[in-house]
């Protein structure tokens, strides 16, 4: 059994970057649970299957195989064989990706992929149901949250960056309309582990969050 570090908490909350960076200095591999379901959301958009068609989805799991492999240390995607990384964070495929989570099938899917690599590794895993499902023994579990304006803003700000025209409002009503599926459906939901540390990151830096769960990793 390797050394499991489990994040998880709502989107936007600073999941991965804080994760990447714990991986980096305990010399861990990262990775992100997120990823995998936006790569099996990319089939289903390939595939032409619309959001509300869950038994469509459902049926389409049996041929959608996700892997994951690591280039320059950074966790590529595979479809099929295909590198998909590059398309993973595109806007359709995370709205495809918050609504198909829900279907039992996809995270079957995903479930043993998940625990197998935290087995033969040490491992920062982040996600929404790695403390409370994937690996309920975890060596370290953080539940890592902030505000929906706060998430919303970092949000609006790296989409300035890229000079995408948005909306703050806009983003902050989506946030919380993937929120709410996270937390309210039926299997895996989103919530905080029994034995997990909350750690609210609305005003804290990504250093100062970073030195709190090396700290736990002690
Ligand atoms: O974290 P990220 O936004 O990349 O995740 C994409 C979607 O995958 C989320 O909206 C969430 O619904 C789902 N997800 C999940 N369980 C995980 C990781 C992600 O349901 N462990």
């Amino acid at each position: 059994m390797g050394y499991n570090v489990a994040i998880d908490g709502p989107a936007g909350a600073g999941k991965s970057t804080i994760a990447k960076r714990v991986a980096k200095e305990k010399g861990f591999i990262y990775v992100d649970t997120g990823a995998m379901y936006r790569g099996m959301a990319i089939y289903f958009l390939e595939q032409k299957i619309s959001p509300d068609e869950k038994e469509e989805i459902a049926k389409a799991c049996q041929n959608a195989e996700v892997s994951i492999a690591y280039e320059d240390g950074e966790q590529q995607i595979y479809l099929n064989g295909k590198n998909v990384t590059a398309l993973l964070r595109k806007e359709e495929v995370g709205k495809m990706a918050s609504i198909s989570s829900a279907i039992p099938e996809v995270r079957q899917k995903l479930l043993s992929l998940q625990r197998n690599l935290a087995k033969e590794k040490d491992v920062v895993m982040d996600g929404r149901d790695i403390g409370t499902n994937i690996l309920p023994d975890a060596d370290v579990k953080v539940y890592l949250t902030a505000s929906s304006r706060t998430r919303a803003n970092r949000r609006y700000l790296e989409l300035r960056e890229k000079n995408v025209d948005c909306n703050l409002d806009e983003i902050e009503r989506e946030i919380i309309a993937r929120d709410e599926r996270d937390m309210n459906r039926e299997i895996a939901p989103l919530k905080q582990a029994e034995d997990a540390i909350l750690i609210d990151s609305s005003d804290l830096s990504i250093e100062e969050v970073t030195e709190k769960i090396l700290e736990l990793c002690k």
